[in-house]
């Protein structure tokens, strides 16, 4: 079977990026990240891109109107023969055009348990701020398919973290990064492998040995 190919998009820091190259390097997933696009310039992850030889792309989403810088995305991604787009910290919204022509076959990282803390509005901090302001006793990682909505496609993988008393949203942050940084990865080894089938809202995942 050829080498499954991912395009990583990306707004920040960069740091589940690196959890994936990490995994690929030390040879976990077996795939190649032929391109990372953010859309915006300067920001860390497209350092850390090139400096792992990974095509590094800017589609700055200034100025551009959705329609465009979606085409603009679509283009970059098809060019580069992408099996597999993974939404790592990516802020901006993919069009119907984008969730067609990869149905299933897009992955995001949300850092609240799914379907709590979600959708509109909760991204970044905000989500912390939330669930320590509700006062949940777990919040977590969860990483799905991304659908026409916003946080909405089929769950692929949760972790819980604890949440304290003694939490503020940036240690709860932290303890949550920490849970994305190993089902990131995960995700991406199980969809390499051919490992999860989508029977509607249900991901099957169907690894020996892997129950979920
Ligand atoms: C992560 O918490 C991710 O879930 C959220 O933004 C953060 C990005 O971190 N959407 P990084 O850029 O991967 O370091």
């Amino acid at each position: 079977m050829p080498q499954k190919v991912i395009g990583v998009l990306v707004s920040g820091t960069g740091s589940n990026l690196q959890a994936i190259i990490d995994a690929i390097e030390s040879g976990t997933i077996d795939a190649r990240i032929a391109l990372v696009i953010a859309d915006r310039p300067g920001v860390f992850a497209l350092e850390r891109a090139e400096k792992h030889g990974i095509k590094a792309l800017c589609i700055d989403r200034k100025g551009k109107d959705a329609a465009a810088l979606n085409a603009a995305i679509l283009e970059a991604l098809d060019e580069a023969g992408v099996d597999l787009v993974v939404l790592a910290g990516f802020l901006s919204i993919l069009d119907a055009r984008v969730v067609a022509r990869y149905k299933n076959a897009i992955m995001n990282i949300h850092p609240a348990l799914i379907p709590s803390f979600c959708g509109e509005g909760y991204y970044g901090m905000r989500v912390h701020e939330a669930a320590v302001r509700y006062g949940v006793k777990v919040s977590g990682a969860t990483v799905h398919f991304v659908d026409e909505g916003m946080d909405t496609g089929p769950i692929i993988l949760q972790e819980c973290v604890n949440v304290y008393h003694t939490d503020d949203a940036h240690t709860l942050a932290e303890r949550v990064l920490e849970a994305e940084h190993k089902l990131l990865p995960e995700a991406v080894r199980l969809f390499v492998n051919g490992c999860i089938r989508v029977e509607g809202r249900r991901v099957i995942i169907c690894e020996e040995g892997n129950g979920r």
